[in-house]
């Protein structure tokens, strides 16, 4: 068995994912989870697919004392990864204190218990939101940081100063901050997936939601952009490959004395694929065709983002391969599986 493992909001999207590569990769996993956009049967899904079931704690990142009472009862964890937050940009926008309070305090908590509980290293959820709209595409870790349009990007922003901050300090503690582009698709098994509470506000979910006939039809935000067939273009990235890249980074910051106390990775596909063309890789992955319209822009898009993923390709060892249209096909049997 190799090192215990806190997953926070372990339950979520991605965090549902990366437990099961964690357990699959030989780590035990200790989920904290307040199971606000998530509930408690992700935890058959992730037994049902390793044979396993991760330790499950439901509690609330943002109380110091519940974390102190984890800690005390799931002696000998050795790595966090952080993924308690919340993550709707125009939710952020009307209630911004609760992004402030969910995404810094969850963090500033982990990080000040760390030490006292022998934690050696964080991995830290962050995002490509954080370049705003690039100056070049693809887009390096060296691109500069612009000035948040939201306040959940601004969570992110600021979420990497306190761990920076944190390590100069001389905390002794490591972390890897991971910049993701944008994670879609579901397990292969389709017992664990994204979970979109109410309206979707992704492109992926509204896509297979409109495709199962849940929603009438699919709106393009804008085809006058200055992009080939004028609607914006993402770095598409498989959740499954995602979750691959946190037990690689977790790895590396575990079992290598000599790594930098903080290092930062891209996570992409390195490929730009505009709305477009992800409506017709799953119309073509799935036979299913999506009815759709070209609507307004929407407010704060950005039109044009995707990785330059070397670093983490180089250095991490860690490449997305999975194929565009084996991820719509996962997504879409995950929508199935949901049903209506
Ligand atoms: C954004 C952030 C990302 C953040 C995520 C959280 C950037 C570059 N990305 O992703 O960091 O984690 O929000 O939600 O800031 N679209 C449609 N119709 C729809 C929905 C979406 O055309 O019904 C288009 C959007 O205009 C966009 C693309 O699909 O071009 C992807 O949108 P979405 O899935 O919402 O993700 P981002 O906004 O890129």
């Amino acid at each position: 068995m190799k090192d215990k493992i806190l997953v926070t909001g372990g339950t979520g999207y991605i965090g549902s994912h990366t437990t099961v590569e964690l357990q699959q990769a030989g780590y035990d996993v200790v989920i904290i989870d307040n199971l606000s956009n998530s509930n408690r049967e992700v935890l058959d899904g992730i037994e049902a697919i390793t044979g396993r079931r991760p330790a499950f704690v439901e509690g609330d990142c943002t109380d110091i004392e519940t974390l102190r009472r984890l800690f005390k009862e799931h002696p000998g964890i050795k790595g966090i990864i952080n993924f308690a937050a919340s993550k709707a940009v125009g939710e952020s926008v009307h209630k911004p204190l609760l992004y402030y309070r969910n995404n810094l305090d969850t963090l500033i908590n982990l990080l000040e218990l760390m030490p006292e509980a022998g934690v050696k290293g964080i991995v830290f959820s962050s995002s490509c939101t954080v370049y705003g709209e690039p100056d070049v595409n693809p887009i390096d870790e060296t691109a500069p940081i612009k000035k948040a349009t939201s306040p959940y990007g601004n969570t992110k922003q600021i979420s990497e100063e306190i761990i920076m901050d944190y390590v100069a300090s001389g905390a002794p503690i490591k972390s890897i901050i991971l910049r993701y582009f944008n994670p879609i698709g579901a397990h292969p098994s389709a017992l664990i997936g994204e979970l979109p509470v109410g309206v979707p506000q992704n492109l992926v979910p509204y896509l297979t939601q409109t495709a199962a006939g849940i929603r009438e039809q699919l709106t393009v935000f804008g085809n006058d952009y200055n992009t080939p067939d004028g609607s914006c273009i993402r770095d598409y990235i498989d959740v499954n490959d995602l979750a691959r890249a946190h037990v690689t980074a977790m790895s590396r910051m575990l079992d290598n004395a000599d790594t930098d106390p903080v290092e930062i990775f891209n996570l992409g596909t390195g490929r730009g694929v505009s709305v477009l063309e992800l409506i017709e890789a799953f119309e073509s992955a799935t036979g299913v065709k999506v009815p759709y319209k070209i609507g307004a822009r929407r407010e704060g898009d950005i039109e044009k983002i995707w990785a330059q993923p070397t670093k983490a390709n180089e250095v991490l060892g860690w490449t997305a391969e999975v194929p565009l249209t084996e991820t719509m096909r996962n997504a879409w049997n995950w929508q199935q599986k949901l049903g209506k």
